[in-house]
């Protein structure tokens, strides 16, 4: 006898293609519940050409909505914003006056949208700047209209913008009508051609798309991120979570070194053969490139000291510079290893490196990387790192990580 998770696979591969995510095993469970709710009497096969035609839009938004996680919260990540405030918003602002064009892709209830147009009001930037919200879900969409949150959603407000931004409606706090003004939602699946366009034309100057990608599989990651950059205007940044690094940054784009995040500029219009800028690894100043060359390997990797933390790091940030300027990734995963060696709880590299695999096409090694990473983090083995992508991050992350490959069957 076929499982219900079997017998509904041909809908499973068609909404993972549809949606981009990759499916995790309590997300295939919630799918497969309302697959039963729908009674529809065909086959499974029927079943997915149906949610392609006009008729089958209705049960399509229902499924979608049955595995889209649409967590979010307003000043979502406050050590990110502040950089983005401090390296990004302000330096613009102060450079030109012009009105700014800002999307906000995979924007849940709308929590991104009010504080990226908090943000904006703080910073001074022109009134006539918008955002624009748009997502997959047009339930979810719905909710983000009213830009109206419960004190739950605020609570990493301060005090200060969230007296002078928002007001009460019930139960709930609104931000003020000339915000408001400045918004706009729109339904778009982020796996569909075309993208969205900038008002007026020309590109956004910012995209954030923060914690959607770590749902979609590495082809979809990819192809998406390709996308948003190419829907930036030149100078434009584009913004993703701490958990969603690149290991393969885009030509057409160059990460903006900060030591709390990381953002990604598009390149003014330039010739092809143009050469890059050389970098010097300014994202982590604190770290020292060792001195003299490394050491060989150790047959059994001695306990980290100072000096073997220190190279473990540097190493670590060579990986994440080398993702700017097109470092193979043979080169990475020897760096990522040497790491380990040097390190073997370094959590962030042993995520990366389970990115990596993922990306090369070996799922099974990397499952295996985010699970060593999630022992580290739950063992209280794995020291704090100096970087964005701190412990209760990637304890997400990998989690995130070892479910879904599970459920792809990765063993
Ligand atoms: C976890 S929320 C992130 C909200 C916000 N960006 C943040 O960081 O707090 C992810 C959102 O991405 C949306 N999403 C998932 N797949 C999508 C797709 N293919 N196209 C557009 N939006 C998508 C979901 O509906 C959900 O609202």
């Amino acid at each position: 006898m076929t499982s219900s998770s079997e017998r509904w696979a041909p809908v499973h591969a068609w909404l993972q293609a549809y949606t981009g995510m990759a499916l995790s095993g309590a997300q295939r469970r919630r799918m497969d519940a309302r697959l039963e709710a729908l009674g529809h009497g065909g086959s499974p096969t029927q079943l997915a050409a149906h949610l392609r035609t006009p008729a089958g839009a209705a049960d399509l938004a229902r499924l979608v909505d049955a595995v889209a996680v649409h967590t979010s919260e307003v000043f979502r990540d406050g050590v990110q914003l502040t950089a983005f405030r401090e390296h990004v918003l302000s330096p613009r602002i102060q450079r030109s006056k012009a009105p700014l064009r800002v999307w906000s892709a995979g924007c849940a209830a709308g929590e991104e949208v009010a504080t990226l147009l908090l943000l904006l009001a703080q910073e001074g930037a022109d009134p006539a700047s918008r955002v624009l919200g748009t997502d997959i879900s047009e339930q979810v969409l719905t909710r983000a209209r009213e830009l109206s949150f419960s004190a739950e959603a605020l609570r990493h407000v301060p005090e200060g913008p969230r007296s002078r931004y928002f007001e009460p409606k019930g139960r709930r706090h609104a931000l003020v009508a000339s915000l408001r003004a400045q918004a706009e939602f729109r339904r778009h699946n982020l796996m569909e051609a075309p993208y969205p366009e900038a008002p007026g034309g020309g590109g956004f100057d910012v995209i954030f798309c923060r914690n959607v990608l770590i749902y979609f599989t590495p082809d979809a990651f990819q192809r998406t991120v390709r996308n948003l950059g190419e829907r930036l205007a030149p100078g434009g940044v584009l913004v993703l979570s701490a958990a969603e690094p690149l290991l393969q940054v885009p030509p057409e784009l160059r990460l903006l070194p900060s030591e709390h995040a990381f953002f990604y500029v598009r390149e003014d219009a330039a010739p092809a053969e143009a050469p890059r800028p050389k970098r010097d690894s300014g994202r982590f100043p604190s770290i020292a490139e060792p001195a003299g060359p490394a050491a060989p390997k150790p047959e059994v990797p001695p306990a980290p000291d100072e000096s073997a933390m220190a190279e473990a790091d540097w190493l670590f940030s060579c990986v994440l510079d080398g993702a700017s300027t097109g470092v193979p990734d043979e080169k990475s995963e020897r760096d990522l290893r040497r790491c380990l060696d040097l390190d073997p709880d370094h959590v962030a590299a042993r995520y990366l490196l389970g990115l990596l695999l993922e990306q090369c096409g070996q799922p099974a090694a990397a499952l295996e990387a985010y699970r060593r990473a999630l022992r580290a983090v739950e063992s209280g083995r794995a020291r704090p790192v100096p970087f964005f992508l701190n412990l209760p991050r990637l304890r997400v992350a990998c989690a995130r990580a070892v479910e879904r490959l599970e459920a792809d069957g990765a063993r």
